[in-house]
């Protein structure tokens, strides 16, 4: 059954749940323009977000989006359908059986959003599709073996350190004091993979004004995610023109500099003789050594401009993620002490006197993970992925989508789909236990998509986001804010509209 033959609003499979329909109340064809679908159509031109956020501004502004999600999420279990700005219809999956049939596929992503990347991170490994993306990941996926991580963990540890210190000032003349976490965190990232990746030592944390190119990274960031929520902005024209598209271009540009810099400094000191030894010999290879030390079967290696797209997706997507799942985990356990004192308690039997995550820590942490994971689960940092079908598809259940569709896969829906998981809004860390885990839908949790498109960055995720939680919770107990709470909103992200407020407090020395 094609999704376009459904005509009421909601059809009942009769082997699988339910599927909303493409159609509103009262319309029978998509290809015929009803008044009421005028209407729609001018609203929800007006209303128009992102492919994951089909919501309108002010309705993003209240947080109101994922309610609704939730909501629809409960009456359509396996899929409901949207219109995008009243152009473009697509189908939202909730359900794991057709995420796993996305996800095994490779269409590529859907430009509605992602083009607004370009101009910054150019067509590196998220944008890219198709034979080049391949050779690119193949190229890359060195870059991210035990071998490469393992001396990343001091680094984070250290980036943490300083954020700790910082917190610690802050408390000096007070218990308790409320803190919006993300801003520091964000810098935080930053600064690790800045250090991982490029050796580069920003000192982001406590000269922030002296460095223009994390500025760069983080203005850009944020106009970004403005741009995909105003209306105006995704013409080109109008945006190149308006203050917004004139300072993105700036940042752009001091960014470029920076990163190509760097990359021309790093390729001349490796054309030096005997460079390339020297390197094999260093304490660790970074990022940057093995994209420039990467050859395909011919011999080749990436052009300056892919390699440029590369250091600017992985500066991008190696810090604003992190920062989002590192600030809702803290939410999380702020939520719900007696999983942040359990955290607490295993973290202080691995480390003892130590304040400083070591590698060897990170496979004992067996609570701390099961915690992260349920905040992951909860707060996923990246709550959508879109795809473009390159050909049909036809789901475990008969029904097919045909080539051109859009398909937005909503992590969100599909880790609080109640038919997939019980008491979903609860937190309830022993859903990830072995045994939990064993018996579950391989694609019910998904917070780093799957197949062959999935995060190349996991590995890296999870040892940062275990460092930081656990220095974090030695020093600290975190407490909710119950006067600031968040509002989750997808930008770009999960963030939250009045931020991720939390109260500190200094536990005694250990
Ligand atoms: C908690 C942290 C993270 C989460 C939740 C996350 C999640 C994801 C997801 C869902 C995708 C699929 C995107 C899509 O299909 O459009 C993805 C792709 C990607 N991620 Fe991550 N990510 C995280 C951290 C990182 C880090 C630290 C890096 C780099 C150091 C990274 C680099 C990438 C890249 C390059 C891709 C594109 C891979 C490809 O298409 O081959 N991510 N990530």
């Amino acid at each position: 059954m094609q999704l376009a033959q459904l005509k009421s609003p909601v059809e009942q499979h009769p082997d699988k749940g339910t599927v909303g329909c493409l159609q509103s109340r009262g319309e029978r064809s998509i290809g015929v323009i009803t008044m009421t679908k005028l209407v729609v159509l001018i609203m929800s031109y007006f209303s128009f977000v992102l492919i994951i956020s089909p919501f309108g501004k002010d309705q993003v502004q209240r947080g109101e989006e994922f309610k609704k999600f939730l909501e629809w999420t409960e009456k359509y279990p396996i899929a409901f359908p949207r219109w995008f700005g009243g152009f473009t219809a697509g189908l939202v999956i909730n359900h794991p059986d057709y995420a796993k049939a996305v996800f095994a596929r490779q269409d590529p992503k859907s430009m509605v959003t992602y083009r607004f990347f370009i101009p910054w991170i150019g067509k590196g490994l998220l944008i890219l599709h198709g034979p080049k993306w391949f050779q690119h990941r193949r190229l890359l996926t060195p870059g991210f073996h035990y071998d490469i991580l393992k001396p990343y963990v001091p680094l984070i540890a250290d980036s943490t350190k300083v954020m700790l210190d910082k917190w610690e000032n802050l408390l000096a003349n007070d218990s308790t004091k409320s803190l919006e976490v993300f801003e520091h965190v964000s810098l935080m990232t930053l600064d690790s993979i800045m250090k991982c990746a490029f050796s580069y030592q920003s000192n982001c944390q406590t000269q922030r004004q002296l460095d223009y190119y994390v500025k760069a990274v983080y203005d850009l960031t944020n106009l970004v995610s403005q741009r995909i929520r105003t209306l105006l902005h995704r013409n080109d024209l109008i945006y190149w023109c308006s203050s917004h598209g004139r300072h993105f271009r700036e940042a752009c540009k001091l960014a470029h500099q920076h990163t190509e810099q760097v990359i021309q400094d790093r390729r001349r000191s490796l054309k030096e003789e005997g460079e390339l030894e020297k390197i094999q010999k260093k304490r660790y290879l970074d990022f940057l050594d093995i994209l420039l030390c990467a050859k395909d079967e011919n011999g080749a290696g990436l052009s300056d401009e892919d390699l440029r797209a590369e250091v600017d997706t992985f500066m991008f997507e190696g810090h604003d993620t992190t920062t989002s799942g590192i600030s809702w985990i803290l939410y999380a356990l702020a939520q719900n002490p007696e999983h942040q004192q359990r955290c607490r308690e295993e973290l202080k039997d691995i480390l003892g006197e130590r304040d400083l995550v070591q590698w060897e820590d990170l496979g004992k942490m067996t609570y701390t993970t099961m915690c992260i994971k349920e905040a992951l689960r909860l707060y996923p940092p990246v709550p959508g992925v879109s795809r473009e079908l390159s050909k049909p598809i036809t789901f475990c259940d008969g029904r097919t989508l045909p080539k051109g569709s859009i398909v937005i896969i909503s992590i969100h829906n599909i880790h609080r789909n109640p038919t997939i998981w019980e008491e979903p809004e609860m937190f309830d860390p022993t859903r990830f236990s072995l045994e939990n885990s064993s018996q579950r839908h391989s694609h019910a949790f998904v917070p780093f998509a799957a197949g062959p498109r999935n995060c190349i960055g996991q590995q890296f995720a999870m040892n940062e986001i275990k460092v930081v939680i656990a220095q974090i919770l030695l020093r600290f107990e975190i407490l909710p804010d119950s006067a600031k709470l968040p509002v989750p909103i997808p930008q770009v992200v999960l963030k939250s509209e009045n931020g991720i407020h939390v109260l500190l407090k200094k536990l005694d020395e250990r």
